[in-house]
């Protein structure tokens, strides 16, 4: 039997991650104190139990409200910096973070103050021994416009994030949507993820054109992969490899899908396991690995396998991944 302990204790590295996802209560009731908010709720309770969602869509209409909080640079920081200290706890060897500029700038809060809020929580937990790099996402639910606008605002900043993601409502808005962002993005030399949720209604047509079309190096999510050989024999041959979250598929679908992920594991594709908005879902990776392994029986070896795989593909070099194991 694998223990909570033995997973806790093992080097990760996080890598399907939202930063505006681990935003706790506690802090969320401060920086509404602070920003002079009216957030609806006085006490954690309140803001516990209104953590109500059972379906992606669902859990969306929580989520944005709740980032009027943040509102300078310090506010960003201390969010960040918060997940990082309990990343530390989780023997979090490095993460690469997502975060939705558009989400803030579309309330006012500049670019400026949202990026160097966050990057300046990565370089004091460097200090601390979690290395941290940022992942731009853009909301596909907005229109391409903006998301390509936003890419221009980002420039004058790409020393301080390594990737692009996609992330938000999936329905209704394939990867297609962004070719040309995503096109730009790649030129320019940025590395390139994107989310293909669980059960969508085009999921197989949506992981085709990410991986095909896009060159997306990563699915976040993505396991609807199993119902296609000829993408998983294409993800297989191009070490593409797939960022999970049981925890939150058993909010948003009932399902933490862990027999796909096991099937896909099996047959050797880098499967890994993330908590995506851990504040939310009240599951950090331990957690999410832990909950995994009770429910489908993992072995100690599957375990091994699933932190192997998070440095194998993580966006750094083979030397550093040597330093981390
Ligand atoms: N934003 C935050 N979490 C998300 C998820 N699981 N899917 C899509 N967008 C998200
Ligand atoms: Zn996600």
């Amino acid at each position: 039997k694998v223990t909570k302990e033995f997973i806790q204790g093992l080097p990760k590295a996080e890598l399907h991650l939202h930063l505006e996802g681990t935003l706790e209560p506690e802090l969320k009731l401060r920086l509404a104190q602070k920003n002079h908010i009216n957030i609806g709720q006085q006490t954690i309770e309140e803001v516990k139990a209104a953590y109500q969602f059972d379906s992606l869509t669902s859990f969306l209409q929580v989520y944005y409200p709740a980032m009027n909080v943040l509102q300078d640079k310090e506010d960003f920081c201390a969010l960040a910096l918060d997940y990082l200290k309990k990343a530390k706890e989780h023997n979090v060897k490095y993460t690469e973070m997502f975060f939705d500029p558009q989400a803030h700038t579309s309330r006012g809060v500049p670019f400026e103050t949202v990026i160097n809020g966050y990057y300046e929580a990565t370089l004091q937990a460097r200090k601390f021994g979690v290395e941290a790099n940022l992942i731009m996402c853009f909301l596909r639910d907005m229109p391409a416009e903006s998301a390509m606008e936003t890419y221009r605002q980002a420039l004058p900043y790409r020393d301080k994030f390594i990737g692009i993601g996609l992330d938000s409502d999936e329905r209704n808005n394939p990867p297609l949507k962004f070719t040309e962002v995503f096109a730009l993005a790649k030129k320019d030399g940025f590395h390139i993820t994107m989310h293909c949720d669980i059960d969508q209604e085009n999921s197989i047509e949506h992981i085709r054109q990410a991986l095909l079309e896009i060159g997306t190096e990563r699915l976040d999510h993505g396991t609807n992969i199993v119902e296609d050989p000829s993408l998983i024999a294409y993800i297989q041959e191009h070490n593409i490899g797939l960022t999970c979250c049981p925890v939150s598929n058993s909010f948003v679908v009932d399902d933490m899908k862990g027999k796909e992920m096991l099937e896909l594991l099996h047959q050797g594709i880098q499967i890994t396991v993330n908590s995506d908005d851990p504040a939310y879902f009240q599951s950090y990776i331990s957690d999410d690995l832990y909950a995994l392994a009770q429910k489908y029986e993992l072995s100690q070896d599957d375990v091994v396998q699933i932190a192997k795989n998070s440095f194998g593909i993580a966006w750094i070099l083979e030397d550093k991944k040597k330093e981390y194991l």
